[in-house]
């Protein structure tokens, strides 16, 4: 074994490609090959850091210094000043506008704990970080022993709805039957959420042991891996974890004799919004369209193929080894006793620091916004949040103390969803912001309904003509009416979903409306 007095992290990730990563690792090779470092700095390619920077990033070990947005030009001063002389790069560290990092979470992370840590291609780094020591466990485990620790873990599904995963589980689990199904959902459509991407990106492994420990609690001998066509990186990165799964046998037949078999496949969607609706992504599994299918039955009696099927969310799932792994006494320690655990959130618009960040479920949007994002960007002030995507709810800064865990937002008619939080400053128009997701969901429409059909068109027109100051104030209660109508009758959560961004804009910026409409 070698030791290294350096160790130069580099995020791999779709941001850091497209910033021209692969360049720059090449000379920053060189270069420490050149300085004649060789041996004592050591470059490791890994996933999303973790923090929130743009472009090429880097953190250096074990000074724990930060950079972001570095370029080819950056190499030369950052290997001559800080790996040869130990003199970080003031000019390149990790800041926006003048305003130094934010605090980084290292030590309360479950999903994110070895992202930007390990290299994601390497199976054997994430055994040396205490990798498939859950499966292990679970392998010793009756089905429904694991199930219930999942239940009384308290975790709930991270895909949206919040719905307990244990509880989920135990409907499969007792199903005697030939074949069951794990799906997992990683289409990924809410607009600004992008987790389930550095979490597949980061660390694919750490998923592929929670849906391993998840078949075998529900007797599943199959899964599928349902992941946009876009996310490149994170189908590269799986199928290279699950090619080093079957080669150690901890996938395929008869796993460490214990008698249970299991493959995973991945299957690559389109990209459509509706296809992350679980029965929809079931219907394009099978290479129907992607049309919500009734429910009940529900896919956990009655799914793929129309076989009993789990289908998770990829933060759900990657919760599971640290739950097997430290019992749910040990998961319950992290966030509030309604609502366990943690929360990846991917944080946008007028921050400081935009990024992603793993945070205590139940920790409020003040918290995470100024501690966690760096705050606002200079000169600007909070306006509103829209929190959870385009299903979600547009709040303003009298939500900002509120816990962001599913009981508390309840309470407020407000939803955590995916996590998405988009930050918008004074000077943002919320007609503007509501005429934009209105549109998202005419787009969607799968067009299998007329009250979604017709109705997210309706609400388009009319956003529209409010817009362009040619409605008048009755428009805003038929805004309403319509998208209640459509939270009674739509066929699935897709048409069932504009009221919330509706309403929770008309309750909390009536005014902005008003000013645009006549009497
Ligand atoms: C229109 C629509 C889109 C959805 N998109 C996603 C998605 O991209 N990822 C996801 O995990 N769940 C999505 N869901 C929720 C899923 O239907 C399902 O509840 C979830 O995958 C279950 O996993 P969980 O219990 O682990 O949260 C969507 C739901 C709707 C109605
Ligand atoms: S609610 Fe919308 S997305 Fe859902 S089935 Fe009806 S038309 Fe399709």
């Amino acid at each position: 074994m070698k030791y290294f007095r350096t160790h130069v992290l580099v995020g791999i990730n779709e941001t850091s490609k497209q910033a021209g990563v692969d360049a720059f690792l090449k000379t920053l090779k060189k270069e420490i090959e050149t300085a004649g470092l060789m041996d004592e700095i050591n470059v490791l390619e890994t996933g999303p850091l973790g923090f929130f920077g743009k472009g090429i990033c880097i953190t250096v070990y074990p000074d724990n210094v930060n950079y972001d947005d570095l370029k080819q030009e950056d190499i030369q001063e950052l290997v001559n000043e800080h790996f040869l002389k130990g003199r970080p790069v003031h000019r390149l560290l990790l800041n926006a506008g003048g305003k130094f990092c934010p605090k980084f979470n290292y030590e309360n992370r479950i999903v994110l704990r070895n992202s930007g840590i390990i290299d994601p291609e390497s199976i054997d780094e994430y055994l040396g970080a205490g990798g498939y020591e859950a499966w292990e466990k679970a392998l010793q485990m009756e089905p429904m022993e694991i199930v219930e620790e999942v239940k009384k873990s308290g975790l709930r599904g991270r895909g949206g709805a919040g719905f307990p995963t244990g509880l989920k589980w135990s409907f499969t689990s007792p199903i005697k039957c030939e074949q069951k199904y794990v799906v997992v959902n990683a289409d990924e459509g809410e607009p600004g959420t992008f987790k389930d991407r550095l979490i597949m990106e980061g660390d694919p492994h750490q998923l592929l042991e929670g849906i391993i420990i998840c078949a075998k609690a529900v007797g599943a001998t199959k899964s599928y891996i349902y992941i946009r066509g876009e996310y490149k990186l994170s189908i590269q990165r799986l199928r290279n974890a699950i090619k080093q799964c079957y080669d150690y046998g901890i996938l395929g037949k008869n796993i460490f004799n214990s008698g249970f078999d299991h493959d995973i496949d991945i299957k690559i969607g389109a990209g459509a919004y509706v296809c992350g609706e679980e029965t929809a992504l079931i219907e394009s599994l099978e290479g129907n369209r992607g049309n919500p299918r009734w429910k009940p039955p529900f896919p956990g009696l009655k799914g793929l193929w129309g076989c009993p099927t789990v289908v998770n969310n990829v933060e759900t799932l990657a919760n599971i080894p640290y739950i097997i792994k430290n019992g749910a006494e040990g998961y319950r320690k992290f966030g509030t006793p309604d609502c366990t655990g943690t929360k990846v959130y991917t944080i946008l618009g007028d921050v400081a620091f935009p990024g992603l960040c793993e945070i205590d479920m139940g920790t409020t949007l003040r918290t995470i916004i100024n501690d966690y994002a760096g705050g606002m960007k200079k000169g600007l002030r909070f306006k509103a949040a829209l929190i959870g995507g385009a299903a979600g709810v547009i709040l303003s800064d009298r939500l900002l103390d509120v816990n962001m865990d599913l009981n508390s937002l309840n309470q407020y008619s407000a939803v955590l969803g995916s996590g998405a939080i988009l930050v918008m400053n004074e000077n943002t128009s919320i007609v503007d912001m509501l005429w934009s997701i209105l549109r998202f969901f005419r787009h969607e429409s799968c067009g299998k309904c007329s009250p979604c059909r017709n109705g997210s068109q309706q609400l388009y027109d009319m956003i529209s003509k409010i817009k362009k100051g040619q409605g008048i104030e009755d428009d805003l209660d038929k805004l309403l009416l319509i998208a209640e109508t459509m939270q009674q009758t739509a066929f699935c959560a897709l048409g069932q979903s504009p009221i919330m961004p509706i309403r929770s804009a008309l309750e909390n910026f009536r005014d902005e409306f008003l000013a645009l409409t006549k009497k």
